[in-house]
């Protein structure tokens, strides 16, 4: 895959208020940057961002998607809903999702969906934890993840995101190797190969997310197939997270 401008991409998750929302849009308006910039702060500060970014090109994102398009079902937010607020973006299959909140394979498919019917670019998270990763089994929960979420989505004219996150490395401080990077992204590359074709694969952005940081993000965006990164902790600190999108 030929390098294409990098995504660099906040996950807030359970953290910030209207403070990080009103500083970190201000850390960020009128500088440029070569990357494509998105945040994904908590539900209830995205309607603020959206308008406080409305003439920047920084897109804005949510950290879930209710696999349902409306109905009983209390606490929920559709992605018509949050296209209509001004998401360009959801985070679909997060870890924390599926370890804290059982999110599976199959929610996962059905978010896609629904994501991608109401032009929200996905990105689907997926990655081993400590244990599987101790097992030598990488690659086998990467092929079960891709496999039972991806095929059968009608992806024609639309972008889709994979975000690696060893499990194993998010909020730990210790990303990933650039080794252990580069062998994975391209095996996440050859079953997008596989399930998609090469044309749609090569539309793929995959990015890597883990302990993502100013002191690692450059190595990690110089190793083969790896098109963004997808930040967290660092993201919540509005320089270091200015610094990252700079560096990148
Ligand atoms: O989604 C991003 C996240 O899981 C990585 O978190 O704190 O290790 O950058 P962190």
């Amino acid at each position: 895959m030929s390098k294409r401008a990098p995504f660099v991409i906040a996950n807030w998750k359970l953290n910030g208020g209207i403070d990080l929302t009103c500083t970190s849009v201000a850390s960020m308006l009128n500088k440029q940057f070569e990357v494509k910039i998105g945040i994904a702060p908590p539900y209830v500060y995205i309607g603020d961002m959206v308008s406080f970014l409305r003439n920047s090109n920084i897109m804005v994102g949510s950290q879930n998607v209710s696999k349902f398009a409306s109905g009983a079902y209390t606490g929920e937010t559709s992605a018509q809903m949050l296209t209509e607020v001004g998401c360009q973006f959801c985070l679909i299959g997060h870890s924390e999702r599926r370890q804290v909140f059982l999110e599976n394979d199959h929610s996962c498919h059905t978010k896609l969906e629904k994501a991608l019917a109401n032009n929200l670019m996905p990105i689907l998270c997926i990655g081993e934890n400590l244990q599987q990763y101790e097992l030598g089994l990488t690659n086998d929960i990467l092929y079960r993840q891709l496999h039972q979420a991806l095929p059968g989505l009608d992806l024609n004219g639309k972008e889709l995101c994979i975000a690696y996150e060893p499990v194993w490395a998010i909020g730990t401080g210790k990303a990933a190797s650039t080794e252990q990077v580069e062998a994975v992204h391209s095996f996440i590359y050859q079953e997008l190969v596989e399930i998609l074709g090469v044309e749609k694969a090569n539309r793929v952005h995959v990015l890597y997310g883990g302990s993502v940081s100013k002191n690692n993000v450059a190595e990690l965006l110089s190793t083969p197939h790896v098109n963004g990164v997808l930040v967290g902790g660092a993201s919540l600190d509005p320089e270091h997270f200015s610094e990252i999108c700079t560096i990148a």
